[in-house]
């Protein structure tokens, strides 16, 4: 099977693995920069082009501030993270808030931030104009096309989804913020996740150019910006094709040329909010062998769990795994990679095809730098490791550092005494 490549040769990940406590996360810069950069050139005939990054992929602010300078937005869905994206430099309409299920105080913090508000639910529109007091200038709807499309496996059927606006309701909605006196309409979605099939891309924005249209016509509202969401998938298997995006950008240009350009529609302006495709590749979970072990079926532990990497044990996702130094060797074992949380499914991997592991192997799982370190939680008291950065210089350093046990405890009241509530 064909390696993954890996950010450093094997000998410095060896060192790198052996001078800091694993698990760790390491990403590696120049990547992320150069992919950002590729992304912006493939769509720079886009009016507006700009990628809002989906903050829940990776919130790391050294990672967030090194998209903001390639010009990246910020997509975000709760409070933590508008703060964390004004602190890494995407502020005002830089911010994307498509959040759902909203608590007041983030409607009130995106519209003080100046951030674009995107509602998910035609019930928002009278909830958001009584905590605000008022309407934004600005206002984007997230559209839901229900039975007209079809979801994948990690998104859902979008008529089982519990995002945005339904086909009946999504002139409506733009008919009534027109009344209200709001002056900049975008239209938003987001209907696959890690989907790697460009076509699909492709026909959300045919959906997208097709609706500005007859918002147009139906509402008498011109959108000035369509978000297309995430979803870009990235080839977690060695022998996947990542999506071909030349190809998106050129069939999304022929589209926009005939039906915006057509309609008379045009500067239309182009969005996404992805997450996944900005670092997912770029990002790798490092961890040593604890045990080999035989029962039933042979066991590799390591010092890493689903607390610190879930996509396995939540989705049955896919990470392709190196054993440091053993890359040539042949892959004649099969092992289960777990993890030593008290649950079955922390495992990274089932019946995997290895080379043969001993204890202190160091192992990488790759394609973590999405969705990765930030779906991490706590079960079994379990400590968030680290996160690295390898710099466009070579150096490598800390960017956020290990939970400890005092950070684990902090919010706790260990001496009984009661607490006025
Ligand atoms: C609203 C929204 N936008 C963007 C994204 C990012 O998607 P991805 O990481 O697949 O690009 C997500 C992911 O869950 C999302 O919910």
């Amino acid at each position: 099977m064909s390696e993954k490549k890996l950010p450093l040769g094997h000998g410095q990940m060896l060192e790198l693995a052996h001078e800091l406590p694993t698990p760790f996360y390491l990403y590696d810069e120049k990547a992320i920069i150069e992919n950002a950069r590729n992304f912006n050139k493939l769509f720079s005939w886009a009016p507006g082009f700009c990628n809002y990054f989906a903050v829940k992929a990776c919130p790391n602010p050294t990672i967030m501030a090194a998209l903001a300078k390639e010009g990246f937005g910020a997509d975000c869905s709760s409070l933590p993270e508008l703060i964390l994206s004004e602190a890494s430099g995407m502020t005002g309409q830089k911010i994307m808030f498509t959040s759902n299920d909203t608590p007041a105080e983030e409607f009130k913090a995106a519209y003080d931030m100046g951030a674009i508000i995107n509602l998910d639910d035609i019930t928002h529109i009278g909830t958001m104009e009584q905590i605000l007091g008022t309407v934004p200038d600005t206002i984007c709807f997230r559209y839901n096309p229900g039975p007209n499309r079809t979801g994948n496996a990690i998104i859902g059927n979008p008529v089982e989804a519990k995002y945005g606006v339904t086909e009946d309701q999504v002139v409506e909605c733009y008919k009534i913020m027109k009344e209200k006196g709001v002056k900049h309409f975008g239209l938003h979605t987001m209907v696959a996740s890690n989907e790697l099939d460009g076509s699909y891309i492709v026909e959300t924005a045919r959906m997208l150019y097709n609706l500005v249209v007859r918002i147009k016509e139906e509402a008498g509202v011109r959108i000035e910006f369509i978000d297309m969401g995430g979803g870009i998938g990235i080839p977690y298997r060695p022998e996947q094709e990542a999506m071909d995006l030349q190809m998106v950008s050129d069939q999304m240009k022929a589209l926009y040329d005939e039906i915006i350009v057509g309609s008379g529609l045009d500067p239309l302006k182009i969005v996404f909010e992805c997450g996944r495709v900005m670092t997912g590749p770029y990002g790798y979970l490092v961890s040593k062998v604890l045990h080999v072990t035989e029962k039933y079926k042979e066991y590799v532990g390591l010092d890493a769990s689903m607390a610190n990497l879930m996509r396995p044990a939540l989705y049955g996702a896919y990470h392709h795994i190196t054993v440091l130094g053993k890359e040539k060797q042949e892959a004649d074992h099969t092992y289960d990679v777990t993890g030593s949380l008290c649950e079955n499914n922390d495992k990274f991997a089932i019946d995997r095809k290895l080379p043969e592991i001993k204890k202190d192997d160091v192992l990488v799982i790759h394609d973590a730098g999405a969705h990765g370190h930030s779906m991490g939680f706590n079960y079994n008291a379990k400590l968030r490791s680290a996160e690295y950065l390898l710099r466009q210089d070579g150096s490598v350093v800390m960017i956020r550092r290990a939970q400890t046990y005092d950070d684990y405890v902090s919010t706790l009241r260990f001496d009984g005494a009661p607490v006025e509530v």
